[in-house]
């Protein structure tokens, strides 16, 4: 699939820069051009690695253009909340929102690049993935969590990973914050635990 995707822009690539345009500035039908297998207009006359660098980059736009036609990545679905924890406090669902929801719940807010591919898939990959692993909005079905495993993640820096936390600073918790998000959490997941089984 990729491959011929490859294949079908280097085609269409190839025949826009090889379609005979005539050279501009050089109508001179005495001293015909060397012809080039690139001859974008504006590139015919340059050095060779420009012409090659201009191949490439009309190439990756081509398949930028293309890879937006793959289905995966479009499903931006928020089910039904159907059931939350018992939150021990408001500040622990605000940092768990802050920080965590938008993996593992369905409250996730869709951002418009989460509709470009290859970011779409990334951001898919990691909401269908997190909310498989726990769900705070579907407390009422089994969850494969525990107070420690979400204790070790926050205090061991990997969730909310990393990448996440650079695309949105909001996320990022100081050591306070992930210091009460963890009590909060182990006293939420002690008056509601978990149902087994996940
Ligand atoms: C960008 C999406 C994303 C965010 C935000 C996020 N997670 Fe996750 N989380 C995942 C994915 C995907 C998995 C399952 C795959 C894996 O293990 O990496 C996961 C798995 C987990 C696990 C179980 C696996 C393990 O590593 O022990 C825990 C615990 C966890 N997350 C806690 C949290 C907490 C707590 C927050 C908020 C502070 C959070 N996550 C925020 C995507 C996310």
């Amino acid at each position: 699939m990729i491959a011929a995707a490859i294949v079908t822009v280097q085609r269409l690539t190839a025949s826009v820069v090889s379609t005979g345009v005539p050279n501009q500035g050089n109508t001179d039908a005495q001293t015909p051009q060397p012809r080039h297998a690139l001859q974008v207009p504006y590139f015919a006359d340059r050095p060779r690695w420009q012409r090659r660098l201009a191949y490439v980059a009309l190439s990756a736009f081509g398949l930028f253009i293309l890879v937006q036609f793959v289905p995966y990545g479009h499903n931006h679905s928020n089910p039904r909340v159907t059931r939350e924890p018992k939150w021990d406090s408001p500040q622990t669902r605000s940092l768990a929102a802050r920080a965590c929801f938008d993996c593992h719940s369905n409250l996730t807010q869709w951002r418009w690049y989460s509709n470009v591919a290859p970011v779409s898939w990334l951001i898919q990959r990691d909401v269908d993935g997190g909310r498989a692993q726990f769900n705070f909005s579907e407390w009422d079905k089994p969850q494969d969590i525990s107070a420690g495993d979400l204790a070790e993640t926050i205090r061991g820096g990997s969730m909310p990973p990393w990448f996440y936390v650079i695309a949105h600073p909001n996320a990022k918790l100081d050591a306070a914050e992930k210091l009460a998000l963890t009590r909060g959490l182990a006293a939420t997941l002690a008056a509601s635990p978990p149902i087994g089984g996940g």
